[in-house]
């Protein structure tokens, strides 16, 4: 390739702004994001996150105006998250099993206020609902147990899909979930919800504002490494992802986002699959304090970073920018 085209052909190229779109090979749309939202108990209540700056929990009636918001901005999904009251975690996090529990009322709120006009899609794990904050059960030496998780995650896959949920999105890690849940699901007739599997979920530094925003930082003893990807690795990742993809997941995740865009594309360019990234909540975290020091332009780094994801191959993002990067977009 090298030596084909004159060098100044590129600085050609670049020199006018019609040039500059002429020329572009990756678009960043509204219709590329997935915006996360955390919901409270309580009604007309905005909770703000203090180490998410510019995110807050919302209670159920304020979380369907923010939907109801984001499909007007050309926002085609939103992701949930509660923030379950303490006294409702228990060690086997039996409350995801309540078909009334913040997530299932969340869910029919917006799915009455919204319709199909967006899609809500909804994790799967226990951490949101566990006195130890793990995102499974445990046994007494605190070891996360696969399989006995994985009974448990096919009850709460099905109780967000009785609800209303279009995506189900299994964040907990465990081996052989997403057979057993799609299993689950066909055979109690919602065969078209589907599965976006967190495949190649890495145990990070990044998560920690969002244990914050769900509750359960206080909680969590130790780490997540027993169960969540190793940051050294790359081949494991397109090890997790074939099994995913084998077990029925419509769409595959990797997390965190920008520090992980080699597993993006080597996912995208091994399996062509739709590929999505979580640019989770330490990634929010520092393009916010940046750009509140004066270390770059909090727009153009918002814009930057999300197109990024596309180039590396995303067929979307999920973001707490997403609702400023749409309007940004000019929605
Ligand atoms: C929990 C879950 C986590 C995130 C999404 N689902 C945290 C964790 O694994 O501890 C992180 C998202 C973020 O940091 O924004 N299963």
């Amino acid at each position: 390739m090298t030596g084909m085209f004159p060098a100044t052909r590129l600085r050609r190229t670049r020199a006018s702004a019609w040039s500059r779109a002429l020329h572009r090979e990756t678009v960043l749309t509204p219709a590329d994001l997935i915006w996360p939202l955390f919901v409270t108990e309580g009604a007309g209540v905005e909770e703000p996150i203090g180490s998410l700056p510019g995110v807050s929990r919302w209670s159920v009636d304020l979380v369907a105006r923010r939907a109801k918001e984001a499909a007007a901005l050309g926002i085609p999904c939103i992701a949930l998250f509660p923030n379950t009251q303490p006294e409702r975690r228990t060690e086997d996090g039996r409350e995801a099993l309540n078909p009334d529990n913040l997530m299932c009322r969340a869910i029919r709120a917006i799915k009455q206020a919204c319709g199909d006009d967006i899609g809500v899609l909804t994790d799967v794990a226990l951490d949101p609902y566990t006195s130890h904050g793990q995102d499974g059960l445990i046994d007494a030496a605190g070891y996360v147990l696969n399989d006995a998780t994985a009974q448990v995650l096919v009850g709460q896959s099905l109780n967000q899909a009785a609800a209303g949920a279009d995506v189900i999105a299994p964040s907990d890690m465990m081996d052989g979930r997403i057979a057993v849940i799609r299993d689950a699901l066909e055979e109690a007739g919602h065969v078209n919800v589907q599965i976006m599997a967190y495949a190649a979920k890495y145990a990070s530094a990044f998560y920690g504002p969002f244990r914050d925003a769900v509750g359960s930082s206080g909680l969590l003893k130790g780490d997540k490494k027993t169960y969540q990807m190793d940051p050294a690795n790359a081949d494991e990742a397109l090890r997790e992802v074939a099994m995913d993809i084998a077990e029925g997941a419509d769409s595959v995740m990797v997390k965190p986002g920008l520090p992980y865009l080699d597993i993006v594309r080597r996912v995208k360019d091994a399996f062509e699959v739709p590929v999505f990234a979580y640019q989770v909540s330490g990634e929010y975290a520092m393009i916010e304090h940046a750009a509140a020091a004066g270390a770059g332009d909090r727009d153009a780094l918002v814009l930057e970073t999300l197109l990024a994801f596309k180039r590396a191959g995303c067929s979307g993002i999920l973001t707490y920018h997403a609702a400023h990067a749409a309007r940004l977009l000019g929605a």
